[in-house]
């Protein structure tokens, strides 16, 4: 998804609550943090705010873009601690490590299942020794489906109205989902609304294929939930979550 003209409505549909989670994990530990996939920095800035340094990496310019717009009217204040870099997290080296890596939201929920190796590996070389690398995805309960979500509307600044309806395509034959979004935007004193679409694909990811992957790159996986409570994760569970670390 390249989020281009739909990187201004990103937070306005957060109902991820997985924020305190990952602020929660970062609390713990000391050190630089690093975000893979960090969008507008919803999760990252709040991160900063416990006074630590933060970067994140993405590879959309738009989103990056709607990153750094927040760093300059939200968060002057600590905007020296958050650096973004536009990069792919399947290739990139920053000549640094952390304390604390992460990647929410499904941000490793690319195309294909394979990328997990080299995005895990990645990430391990960016670990300081005894850090902490986490990550969620959607669990494949919630991925092999077909349907459609919304419409959800939210309210922007100025009194805009935007309203987003989501198509989830489930294709069996390679274990992928795309996604069809449609926001419309109701711009006030104007009689027509604005139409917005995106398309995506992600992998259906396996708890298999995550301790595949994980064990490719020389991590160890220490703690996996199925909800952002930190309740086990079941077949039933909607999200996989991981907490890993350097392997032996
Ligand atoms: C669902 S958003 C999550 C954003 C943020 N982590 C959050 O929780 O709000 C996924 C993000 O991952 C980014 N992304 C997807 N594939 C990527 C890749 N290969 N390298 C870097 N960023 C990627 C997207 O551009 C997008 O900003």
């Amino acid at each position: 998804m390249s989020y281009e003209e739909s990187a201004q409505y990103y937070d306005s549909f957060d109902t991820k609550g997985n924020s305190a989670f990952y602020v929660d994990i970062a609390s713990r530990s000391e050190g630089k943090v690093l975000e893979l996939g960090a969008g507008t920095g919803r999760v990252l800035f709040e991160i900063a705010a416990l006074g630590r340094e933060v970067v994140g990496i993405d590879n959309s310019p738009a989103m990056l873009r709607e990153a750094k717009r927040k760093r300059r009217e939200d968060h002057a204040d600590i905007c020296a601690r958050c650096r973004f870099v536009l990069a792919d997290m399947l290739s990139f080296d920053l000549g640094e490590r952390f304390a604390f890596v992460y990647a929410a939201s499904a941000a490793v929920q690319t195309p294909s299942a394979d990328d997990l190796r080299g995005i895990f590996r990645n990430a391990a070389d960016h670990l300081e020794p005894g850090g902490v690398f986490a990550f969620d995805v959607a669990a494949p309960r919630t991925m092999r489906r077909t349907e459609a979500f919304g419409p959800e509307r939210a309210e922007l600044p100025g009194g805009r109205v935007v309203i987003r309806f989501i198509a989830q395509t489930y294709r069996p034959s390679t274990d992928t989902v795309s996604f069809d979004i449609l926001y419309k935007e109701h711009i006030p004193g104007r009689t027509s609304t604005v139409t917005v679409n995106e398309t995506g694909q992600a992998a259906v990811i396996t708890p298999e294929a995550i301790e595949e992957a994980i064990e490719y790159a020389g991590l160890r996986i220490n703690e996996m939930y199925g909800d952002f409570d930190r309740t086990p994760y079941t077949g039933k569970s909607p999200y996989i979550v991981v907490l890993a670390g350097h392997g032996e």
